[in-house]
């Protein structure tokens, strides 16, 4: 039997609702959508065709056929008979809890997962009657590309639905990562966050414009980062004696007041102005979309060159892609 569901709904066609219908329909997937803004439409569109111009640029085997995907007037219309409801609304735990509410007076079996970047499974599970079935998918965006995806489960999740969403998100090409400890916002992103406070106090104390951290980022441990995390690559920094000699030589260096982590810098007016002055002044006449699709670009270049390597990422987009080449063969 298939891992992949045989039908999806996918609740919110924002960024990350349609980046999860990409890669959906890219499986053959087929879903029904729920977005109560009438423009919806208009912002699955662009993401349709970004990702449909990654995959044919990515995907070296025959891919599987699109999946037929609709609007749908209601959650209930889009989550009858769904194995899989893919909630993607807002950041808002009464928003989130409201959709629930819906969706299981309409669908009494399929996988709940919330996208969402910080809520633990479990807040999000009181006042359900089955929440058995909720775990929290955590993608990264674009989610038709990037293959991590943080799969949580609460105090009342069922272990198999953290079993069978870990192959699901496999079938999909992705790399689900099973959390065992709830925190608030993962892993990931408490990781994303402390280089974020610290870039925002560098530009709020006038050290470095926007441009210049990115640029610290980008030409140096950014690229790194792509194919080893911090602690592999601080293993190789510490030559033959590995980690150990690393720690010894680096260690003391934090309790030196380097960083200002703990402390948040006061967003004020002049603080947003000037990181959107120096980040419009970065994009240089680019247009959200042409950054779009200069990043797609860029991420399927080095998901081919790791392919190549078979190494992280690369290593997932080769096993999905033999998956892929055996399951044409069969057909
Ligand atoms: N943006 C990111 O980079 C990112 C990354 C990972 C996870 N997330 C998480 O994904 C979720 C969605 O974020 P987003 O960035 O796509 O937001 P978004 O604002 O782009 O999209 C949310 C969509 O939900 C719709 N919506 C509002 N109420 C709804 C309802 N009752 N039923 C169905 N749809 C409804 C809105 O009209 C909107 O189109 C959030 O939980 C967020 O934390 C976001």
């Amino acid at each position: 039997m298939s891992a992949l569901p045989a039908k999806a709904a996918i609740l919110g066609a924002g960024v990350i609702g349609s980046g999860w219908l990409a890669r959906l329909i890219d499986n053959g997937v087929e879903c029904a959508v729920f977005d109560p803004d009438p423009g919806a439409g208009s912002t699955i569109a662009p993401v349709l065709e970004n990702a449909e111009r990654a995959a044919a640029e990515l995907i070296d085997v025959p891919r599987p056929r699109k999946g037929a995907w609709s609007l749908t007037g209601s959650v209930a219309d889009a989550v009858a008979g769904a194995d899989l409801i893919v909630e993607a609304v807002p950041e808002r735990l009464d928003v989130k809890r409201a959709v629930y509410r819906e969706i299981e007076s309409a669908n009494a079996d399929g996988i709940i997962a919330s996208s969402t970047s910080g809520f633990r499974p479990s807040v999000l599970q009181e006042g359900m009657s089955h929440p058995e079935r909720l775990i929290v998918a955590h993608p990264f965006n674009p989610v038709y590309l990037l293959p991590l995806v943080e799969v949580v489960g609460g105090k009342a999740t069922d272990p198999a639905a953290i079993e069978r969403a870990m192959a699901l998100y496999t079938a999909l090409g992705m790399k689900p990562l099973h959390l065992k400890v709830e925190i608030d916002a993962f892993v990931a992103d408490r990781l994303m966050e402390a280089l974020w406070r610290e870039a925002l106090w560098l530009v709020n104390d006038g050290v470095a414009t926007t441009e210049e951290i990115d640029d610290a980022i980008r030409y140096g441990c950014g690229l790194r980062w792509a194919q080893m995390g911090t602690f592999q690559t601080f293993q190789i920094a510490g030559g033959e004696r590995g980690m150990r000699h690393f720690m010894e030589q680096f260690g003391p260096a934090l309790a030196w007041p380097w960083t200002k982590l703990t402390d948040v810098p006061d967003l004020t007016p002049d603080l947003i102005d000037r990181i959107a002055e120096q980040s419009d002044a970065q994009a240089d006449g680019r247009t959200p979309r042409d950054l779009e699709r200069i990043r797609d670009a860029n991420l399927v270049a080095i998901l081919k060159a790791l392919r190549a390597t078979g190494w992280g990422a690369g290593e997932t987009l080769a096993g999905y892609e033999a998956r892929l080449r055996e399951t044409t063969i069969g057909d």
